[in-house]
């Protein structure tokens, strides 16, 4: 789903009650569901990635309470399997089994990061924000390779047990956008 605006910029994914804990940031523990598609709600497993892309899109979800954190549109997260060996080592040390996981959230205007499309200033495929087209390069950090986007993706720490998918800890940089739609 690409846009061409900010949309829903505000932290909240939609109106109404929303369970507690489901507008918290990714916690440690946290298991991750799809968040769109035919399975969506459904857990994210190791099994579900194919190495080289295309990401899924996650949410968190709450262990216990099986709260998933749906509520606030900045903890929605791209989960890719890549080749460690195109990784790199910053990356690879965070990587399990080539499994990487970044904030969904653009970091110039916040707009939902929705594309997987080779780069505008190389050969490989890159995370893209279409509202302004900027590019993140998920083998390096999520660094920005094109656009406005001021900073990379945040990371969000995975752990991986039995082919099931955790996360492993808080999300490390800044999630969200810094200019005005
Ligand atoms: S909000 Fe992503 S490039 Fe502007």
């Amino acid at each position: 789903m690409a846009t061409t605006a900010c949309l829903g910029c505000s932290t909240r994914a939609r109106a109404g009650e929303d369970p507690p804990g489901s507008d918290e940031r990714p916690q440690k523990g946290d298991l991750l569901v799809f968040s769109e598609g035919d399975q969506e709600g459904k857990l994210v497993t190791a099994a579900d990635l194919k190495v080289g892309g295309p990401p899924l899109h996650a949410w968190p979800k709450d262990p216990t309470t099986s709260v998933v954190r749906s509520a606030s549109r900045l903890n929605e997260i791209l989960i890719i399997k890549l080749d460690p060996a195109d990784l790199d080592e910053k990356t690879r040390a965070r990587a399990v089994d080539g499994i990487i996981a970044y904030s969904a959230i653009c970091s110039h205007a916040g707009c939902p990061v929705t594309a997987w499309v080779k780069s505008d200033v190389g050969d490989k495929e890159v995370f893209k924000c279409m509202c302004h087209n900027s590019e993140f390069d998920p083998r390096a950090g999520a660094q920005v390779v094109f656009g406005p986007a001021p900073r990379r993706l945040a990371a969000l720490p995975l752990a991986l047990a039995d082919g099931s998918l955790s996360v492993a800890g808080n999300f490390m940089g800044k999630v969200g956008g810094t200019q005005p739609g």
